[in-house]
């Protein structure tokens, strides 16, 4: 069969998958100056638009119409910026991909370099940095850059990484190596490389490339508090090595707020009230629905952040998260009941009561009130 083939050369090199939404007006300029940039190696240009509503795809096809070197995936029904990287460089058969994003924040004329750092065997992946010597990042916008600083910080906290900017999202690797873990990265969030380095390991070996992140073009940022949320599950993911579901930790947080929430609500009252039998029942109710509020509230701002309920379906998830709370209660009654009877350890029997409901509590919420999987 090779004897049909014009040339044993790739076609493509290098592919750069470029993730976008809402970029109409930064595909043309950007694939302008990655023909300048990239002069000599044979590249494609890999846009991968969840069907923008500014017509972003409709722009990339007209310039793939003419120009054999870019091409549009065009993806209905999904968003994200993660799962739109990992399906245009699984589409992709050169032997290096690259991922950038639209806007000309990141600097195209860094590719030759870290394609070199590619080819010459030095590494496996290349990440662009601006946080080592020679790189910047200037065009982070007021809160955006101490938002960073701080995410970047606790990334290298809470989970051993070599990057120097966890965060960036501009990279280069072998596909190969991409292919092999693709199945094991997750296409919530923005942290594609973040992901990558973590799922691969020791093993994938990884160089830097400082640049400078310039200002946007056209059109505005995507990023918001959602897309901060996922990034705290996935780093979560991580520290437990992918074992526990990111919700049900954000689910166990909240929960263990809200019982210094009840305590706090209990001494504020107990403050104000004479100190008898009756009264202390009372404040105790009081406190345990002043507890209810705050979970039912910080799950739908954080926990069930994709699925957030709204004014009337927010009373009836309420209600409803009430429900399942007092079933949950009477079950760990029971169980630890059950338990103390078998085997008197006071403790052990509390506890298994208690983790009980947690996980009751936790899968019937999932179910019925954010209906979440
Ligand atoms: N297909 C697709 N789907 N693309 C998306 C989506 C999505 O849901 N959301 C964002 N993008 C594309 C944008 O169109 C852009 O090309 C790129 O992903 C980055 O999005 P921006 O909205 O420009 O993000 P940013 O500038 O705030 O953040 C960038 O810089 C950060 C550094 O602080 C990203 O590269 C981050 O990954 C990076 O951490
Ligand atoms: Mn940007």
């Amino acid at each position: 069969m090779s004897g049909s083939d014009q040339n044993n050369k790739p076609t493509a090199e290098l592919s750069v998958v470029i993730p976008t939404f809402k970029e109409r007006g930064n595909v043309a300029e950007l694939v302008r100056r990655l023909d300048l940039a990239l002069a000599g190696i044979a590249w494609e240009a890999i846009f991968v638009d969840d069907s923008s509503p500014d017509g972003t795809a409709a722009a990339v096809k007209q310039i793939a119409a003419r120009d054999p070197r870019v091409r549009c995936l065009l993806r209905v029904g999904r968003r994200g910026l993660a799962g739109a990287c990992i399906e245009g460089i699984l589409s992709s058969a050169a032997p290096y991909v690259a991922v950038m994003d639209a806007d000309l924040q990141h600097d195209e004329k860094v590719l030759p370099a870290m394609l070199a750092k590619l080819t010459n065997g030095q590494a496996d992946l290349v990440a662009a940095t601006r946080y080592v010597t020679g790189g910047s990042a200037q065009g982070l916008e007021g809160s955006r850059g101490g938002i960073s600083r701080l995410a970047t910080r606790l990334t290298h906290r809470l989970v051993g990484t070599p990057l120097s900017d966890p965060m960036s999202g501009f990279f280069m690797m072998r596909r190969d190596r991409f292919d092999e873990i693709a199945p094991r990265l997750s296409p919530a969030g923005f942290k594609i490389l973040l992901d990558i380095a973590a799922t691969a390991g020791a093993k994938l070996r990884i160089a830097e490339q400082p640049y400078s992140f310039g200002e946007r073009f056209d059109g505005e940022s995507k990023f918001n508090a959602q897309i901060g949320v996922e990034f705290l599950g996935l780093l979560l993911a991580k520290m437990t090595g992918d074992l526990v579901d990111p919700r049900f930790i954000f689910f166990a947080i909240v929960g263990t707020i809200g019982l210094f929430v009840h305590l706090f609500a209990l001494g504020l009252l107990l403050v104000f009230l004479p100190p008898q039998p009756d009264l202390f029942r009372a404040a105790q109710i009081a406190a345990t629905f002043v507890a209810m509020v705050s979970n039912f509230l910080l799950n739908n701002e954080l926990t069930y952040r994709d699925r957030r309920l709204k004014g009337w379906s927010m009373l009836k998830g309420f209600v409803l998260f009430g429900l399942i709370g007092s079933v949950g209660v009477l079950a760990n009654v029971d169980l630890a009941g059950w338990l103390y009877m078998e085997r008197p350890i006071w403790w052990a029997a509390g506890a298994a009561g208690a983790v009980m409901s947690a996980l009751w509590n936790y899968a019937m919420s999932t179910l019925f009130v954010w209906r979440a999987r």
